[in-house]
Protein backbone atom coordinates (compact mmCIF):
# COMPACT_ATOMS: atom_id res chain seq x y z
CA UNK A 1 0.00 0.00 0.00
CA UNK A 2 1.43 3.29 -1.04
CA UNK A 3 -0.14 6.17 0.48
CA UNK A 4 0.35 9.71 -1.08
CA UNK A 5 -0.66 13.02 0.53
CA UNK A 6 -1.52 15.99 -2.06
CA UNK A 7 -1.38 19.47 -0.28
CA UNK A 8 -0.35 22.93 -0.30
CA UNK A 9 -1.00 25.49 1.66
CA UNK A 10 -2.56 27.38 -1.07
CA UNK A 11 -5.84 27.24 -1.61
CA UNK A 12 -7.03 26.56 -5.73
CA UNK A 13 -3.67 25.03 -6.88
CA UNK A 14 -5.61 21.70 -8.70
CA UNK A 15 -5.16 20.08 -5.32
CA UNK A 16 -8.79 17.97 -5.79
CA UNK A 17 -8.38 18.11 -9.47
CA UNK A 18 -5.21 16.25 -9.08
CA UNK A 19 -5.92 13.75 -6.38
CA UNK A 20 -9.29 12.97 -8.38
CA UNK A 21 -7.12 12.38 -11.76
CA UNK A 22 -4.11 10.20 -10.17
CA UNK A 23 -7.02 8.86 -8.43
CA UNK A 24 -8.41 7.56 -11.85
CA UNK A 25 -5.93 7.34 -13.43
CA UNK A 26 -4.65 4.50 -10.90
CA UNK A 27 -7.30 2.66 -11.23
CA UNK A 28 -7.71 2.45 -14.69
CA UNK A 29 -4.13 0.69 -14.06
CA UNK A 30 -6.00 -1.71 -11.92
CA UNK A 31 -4.97 -0.56 -8.94
CA UNK A 32 -7.20 -0.74 -5.80
CA UNK A 33 -7.28 3.07 -4.78
CA UNK A 34 -9.31 4.86 -2.39
CA UNK A 35 -9.54 8.43 -2.25
CA UNK A 36 -10.05 10.29 1.82
CA UNK A 37 -10.96 13.83 1.58
CA UNK A 38 -9.23 15.85 4.19
CA UNK A 39 -11.31 18.81 3.46
CA UNK A 40 -13.73 20.06 5.63
CA UNK A 41 -15.43 21.89 2.31
CA UNK A 42 -15.46 18.55 0.99
CA UNK A 43 -15.15 19.45 -2.86
CA UNK A 44 -13.80 15.95 -3.49
CA UNK A 45 -17.25 14.48 -1.77
CA UNK A 46 -19.39 16.88 -3.84
CA UNK A 47 -17.20 15.62 -7.00
CA UNK A 48 -18.98 12.07 -6.42
CA UNK A 49 -22.04 13.59 -5.89
CA UNK A 50 -22.48 13.32 -2.05
CA UNK A 51 -25.33 15.06 -0.53
CA UNK A 52 -23.99 17.15 2.46
CA UNK A 53 -27.05 17.63 4.68
CA UNK A 54 -27.55 15.43 6.41
CA UNK A 55 -23.45 15.28 6.34
CA UNK A 56 -22.34 11.32 5.00
CA UNK A 57 -20.33 9.42 7.39
CA UNK A 58 -17.00 9.43 6.70
CA UNK A 59 -13.78 11.10 7.77
CA UNK A 60 -15.04 12.59 11.27
CA UNK A 61 -15.96 8.81 12.14
CA UNK A 62 -11.81 7.93 12.37
CA UNK A 63 -11.87 10.54 15.25
CA UNK A 64 -14.36 9.34 16.81
CA UNK A 65 -13.59 6.74 20.47
CA UNK A 66 -13.90 3.88 19.86
CA UNK A 67 -12.72 5.06 15.84
CA UNK A 68 -14.72 4.34 12.80
CA UNK A 69 -13.26 1.47 10.54
CA UNK A 70 -12.12 2.87 6.79
CA UNK A 71 -13.42 -0.56 4.97
CA UNK A 72 -16.89 0.22 6.19
CA UNK A 73 -17.22 3.63 6.12
CA UNK A 74 -15.74 3.79 2.40
CA UNK A 75 -17.73 4.28 -0.54
CA UNK A 76 -17.55 2.78 -3.75
CA UNK A 77 -17.74 5.12 -6.93
CA UNK A 78 -18.80 4.45 -10.27
CA UNK A 79 -15.47 3.72 -11.39
CA UNK A 80 -14.51 0.30 -10.54
CA UNK A 81 -11.38 0.46 -8.67
CA UNK A 82 -12.03 3.27 -7.42
CA UNK A 83 -13.66 3.99 -3.80
CA UNK A 84 -13.50 7.21 -1.52
CA UNK A 85 -14.00 8.13 2.29
CA UNK A 86 -16.34 11.60 2.33
CA UNK A 87 -15.39 14.81 4.59
CA UNK A 88 -18.28 16.31 6.47
CA UNK A 89 -18.14 20.66 7.53
CA UNK A 90 -17.80 19.21 11.04
CA UNK A 91 -14.25 18.38 10.29
CA UNK A 92 -13.69 22.14 10.92
CA UNK A 93 -14.32 21.61 14.67
CA UNK A 94 -11.50 19.16 14.93
CA UNK A 95 -9.02 21.60 15.55
CA UNK A 96 -10.51 22.74 18.77
CA UNK A 97 -10.76 18.91 20.13
CA UNK A 98 -7.14 18.28 19.05
CA UNK A 99 -6.56 20.66 22.46
CA UNK A 100 -7.85 18.54 24.74
CA UNK A 101 -7.33 14.83 23.38
CA UNK A 102 -3.23 14.64 22.69
CA UNK A 103 -3.03 12.05 19.85
CA UNK A 104 -5.34 12.91 17.50
CA UNK A 105 -2.53 14.26 14.91
CA UNK A 106 -2.20 10.29 14.51
CA UNK A 107 -5.82 9.22 14.38
CA UNK A 108 -5.47 8.78 10.21
CA UNK A 109 -2.11 6.28 10.57
CA UNK A 110 -3.60 4.07 12.90
CA UNK A 111 -7.02 4.06 11.01
CA UNK A 112 -5.05 3.37 7.69
CA UNK A 113 -2.66 0.43 9.89
CA UNK A 114 -6.00 -0.99 10.94
CA UNK A 115 -7.00 -0.91 6.86
CA UNK A 116 -3.87 -2.74 6.17
CA UNK A 117 -3.85 -4.02 2.42
CA UNK A 118 -7.00 -3.89 0.87
CA UNK A 119 -6.35 -0.55 -1.71
CA UNK A 120 -3.05 -0.64 -3.34
CA UNK A 121 -3.08 3.63 -3.36
CA UNK A 122 -4.41 5.44 -0.87
CA UNK A 123 -4.72 9.34 -1.73
CA UNK A 124 -4.97 11.99 0.74
CA UNK A 125 -6.98 15.45 -0.33
CA UNK A 126 -6.13 18.22 2.26
CA UNK A 127 -7.33 21.38 2.84
CA UNK A 128 -5.67 24.91 2.41
CA UNK A 129 -4.74 25.09 5.55
CA UNK A 130 -2.13 23.54 8.47
CA UNK A 131 -3.79 22.57 11.05
CA UNK A 132 -4.39 18.88 12.36
CA UNK A 133 -5.79 16.94 9.27
CA UNK A 134 -2.97 17.93 7.54
CA UNK A 135 -0.71 16.75 9.72
CA UNK A 136 -3.00 13.63 10.12
CA UNK A 137 -2.19 13.56 6.10
CA UNK A 138 1.47 14.24 6.60
CA UNK A 139 2.20 11.67 9.27
CA UNK A 140 0.52 9.18 7.30
CA UNK A 141 2.17 9.63 3.84
CA UNK A 142 4.59 8.09 2.00
CA UNK A 143 5.37 10.74 -0.67
CA UNK A 144 4.28 14.37 -0.22
CA UNK A 145 2.18 15.81 -4.02
CA UNK A 146 2.76 19.21 -3.77
CA UNK A 147 0.44 20.63 -6.98
CA UNK A 148 1.96 23.82 -7.45
CA UNK A 149 0.43 26.46 -9.84
CA UNK A 150 2.84 28.18 -12.26
CA UNK A 151 2.34 31.56 -10.87
CA UNK A 152 5.00 33.72 -9.39
CA UNK A 153 2.28 34.10 -6.00
CA UNK A 154 2.22 30.42 -6.02
CA UNK A 155 5.97 30.55 -4.98
CA UNK A 156 5.58 31.48 -1.77
CA UNK A 157 3.17 28.75 -1.22
CA UNK A 158 5.58 26.24 -2.31
CA UNK A 159 8.37 27.22 -0.23
CA UNK A 160 5.47 26.91 2.83
CA UNK A 161 4.42 23.51 2.13
CA UNK A 162 8.01 22.53 1.12
CA UNK A 163 8.97 23.33 4.91
CA UNK A 164 5.91 22.06 6.47
CA UNK A 165 7.32 18.76 4.86
CA UNK A 166 10.08 19.13 6.26
CA UNK A 167 9.07 19.68 10.02
CA UNK A 168 6.92 16.15 10.02
CA UNK A 169 9.63 14.48 8.06
CA UNK A 170 11.91 15.61 11.42
CA UNK A 171 9.52 15.02 14.06
CA UNK A 172 8.59 11.18 12.46
CA UNK A 173 12.01 10.25 11.70
CA UNK A 174 10.80 9.05 8.27
CA UNK A 175 11.86 10.44 4.94
CA UNK A 176 8.48 11.94 3.29
CA UNK A 177 9.56 12.30 -0.19
CA UNK A 178 8.48 15.54 -1.92
CA UNK A 179 7.01 15.46 -5.69
CA UNK A 180 5.79 19.18 -6.94
CA UNK A 181 3.54 18.85 -9.80
CA UNK A 182 3.02 22.41 -11.66
CA UNK A 183 -0.13 22.31 -12.32
CA UNK A 184 -2.89 25.03 -14.79
CA UNK A 185 0.12 26.06 -16.78
CA UNK A 186 -0.72 28.28 -19.97
CA UNK A 187 2.60 27.84 -22.07
CA UNK A 188 1.23 31.11 -23.86
CA UNK A 189 2.45 33.28 -20.95
CA UNK A 190 5.67 34.48 -20.41
CA UNK A 191 4.98 34.40 -16.39
CA UNK A 192 4.05 30.95 -16.84
CA UNK A 193 7.34 29.58 -18.28
CA UNK A 194 9.33 32.17 -15.97
CA UNK A 195 7.92 30.55 -12.84
CA UNK A 196 7.90 27.11 -13.88
CA UNK A 197 11.74 28.01 -14.80
CA UNK A 198 12.31 29.11 -11.11
CA UNK A 199 10.59 26.71 -9.52
CA UNK A 200 13.06 23.66 -11.03
CA UNK A 201 16.17 26.01 -10.48
CA UNK A 202 15.19 26.14 -7.01
CA UNK A 203 13.99 22.46 -6.53
CA UNK A 204 15.57 20.44 -9.22
CA UNK A 205 14.55 17.15 -9.91
CA UNK A 206 11.94 17.13 -7.10
CA UNK A 207 9.76 18.79 -9.90
CA UNK A 208 8.41 17.25 -12.53
CA UNK A 209 9.90 18.13 -15.88
CA UNK A 210 6.46 18.84 -17.68
CA UNK A 211 3.18 21.05 -16.14
CA UNK A 212 -0.55 20.08 -16.31
CA UNK A 213 -2.09 22.63 -18.63
CA UNK A 214 -5.25 24.41 -18.87
CA UNK A 215 -7.88 22.16 -20.03
CA UNK A 216 -11.34 22.97 -20.15
CA UNK A 217 -12.51 19.30 -20.03
CA UNK A 218 -11.24 19.02 -16.36
CA UNK A 219 -12.19 21.95 -15.12
CA UNK A 220 -15.35 20.73 -13.44
CA UNK A 221 -14.41 18.20 -10.59
CA UNK A 222 -17.45 16.06 -11.08
CA UNK A 223 -16.47 15.32 -15.15
CA UNK A 224 -13.48 13.47 -13.42
CA UNK A 225 -15.88 10.84 -11.57
CA UNK A 226 -18.11 10.00 -14.22
CA UNK A 227 -17.64 6.50 -15.88
CA UNK A 228 -18.94 7.75 -19.36
CA UNK A 229 -15.74 10.10 -19.33
CA UNK A 230 -13.61 8.76 -22.59
CA UNK A 231 -10.44 7.24 -21.74
CA UNK A 232 -9.44 6.59 -24.87
CA UNK A 233 -9.87 10.13 -25.40
CA UNK A 234 -8.75 11.72 -22.73
CA UNK A 235 -7.67 15.20 -23.72
CA UNK A 236 -4.36 17.26 -22.67
CA UNK A 237 -4.98 17.88 -19.00
CA UNK A 238 -5.94 13.73 -18.28
CA UNK A 239 -3.02 13.00 -20.61
CA UNK A 240 -0.23 15.18 -18.48
CA UNK A 241 -1.71 13.52 -15.45
CA UNK A 242 -1.04 10.22 -16.81
CA UNK A 243 2.31 11.11 -17.68
CA UNK A 244 2.67 12.59 -13.56
CA UNK A 245 1.61 8.94 -12.55
CA UNK A 246 4.21 7.19 -14.66
CA UNK A 247 6.76 10.36 -13.12
CA UNK A 248 5.19 9.06 -9.82
CA UNK A 249 5.19 5.61 -9.70
CA UNK A 250 8.99 5.47 -11.02
CA UNK A 251 10.03 8.14 -8.15
CA UNK A 252 8.55 5.33 -5.28
CA UNK A 253 10.26 2.61 -7.11
CA UNK A 254 13.54 4.32 -7.03
CA UNK A 255 13.12 5.24 -3.48
CA UNK A 256 12.30 1.93 -2.48
CA UNK A 257 15.06 0.41 -4.05
CA UNK A 258 17.31 3.48 -1.87
CA UNK A 259 15.84 2.04 0.85
CA UNK A 260 16.01 -1.94 0.54
N1 LIG B 1 -5.78 21.62 -15.34
C1 LIG B 1 -6.91 22.31 -15.13
N2 LIG B 1 -7.58 22.86 -16.16
C2 LIG B 1 -8.71 23.58 -15.95
N3 LIG B 1 -9.27 23.78 -14.74
C3 LIG B 1 -8.65 23.24 -13.68
C4 LIG B 1 -7.44 22.49 -13.80
N4 LIG B 1 -7.04 22.10 -12.56
C5 LIG B 1 -7.97 22.58 -11.72
N5 LIG B 1 -8.93 23.28 -12.36
C6 LIG B 1 -10.06 24.00 -11.77
O1 LIG B 1 -9.53 25.01 -10.92
C7 LIG B 1 -10.29 25.12 -9.72
C8 LIG B 1 -9.40 24.81 -8.52
O2 LIG B 1 -8.97 23.46 -8.60
P1 LIG B 1 -9.07 22.48 -7.37
O3 LIG B 1 -10.39 22.54 -6.72
O4 LIG B 1 -8.58 21.15 -7.82
O5 LIG B 1 -7.99 23.16 -6.44
P2 LIG B 1 -7.73 22.90 -4.90
O6 LIG B 1 -6.28 23.19 -4.68
O7 LIG B 1 -8.22 21.58 -4.50
O8 LIG B 1 -8.62 24.03 -4.22
P3 LIG B 1 -8.93 24.20 -2.64
O9 LIG B 1 -7.68 24.80 -2.05
O10 LIG B 1 -10.10 25.12 -2.60
O11 LIG B 1 -9.21 22.83 -2.10
C9 LIG B 1 -11.44 24.13 -9.86
O12 LIG B 1 -12.55 24.79 -10.38
C10 LIG B 1 -10.90 23.12 -10.88
O13 LIG B 1 -11.94 22.48 -11.55
MG1 LIG C 1 -9.52 21.03 -2.91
Amino acid sequence: MRIWAIANQKGGVGKTTTTLALGRGLAALGQRVLLIDLDPHASLTRAFGVPLDPPPQGVLELFATPPGEIATLARDSAIPGLDYLCAQAALATLERRSANQPGLGLALQHALAQHGQRHDYILLDCAPTLGLLMINALAAADRLIIPTQAEPLALHGLEGMVRTGQMVERSRGRPLPVSILPTLFDRRTRTGNETLKQMQDRHGERVWEDAIPIDTRISTPATLTAPAHDDAYPGRGLSAYRRALEWLRAEDAAQLERAA
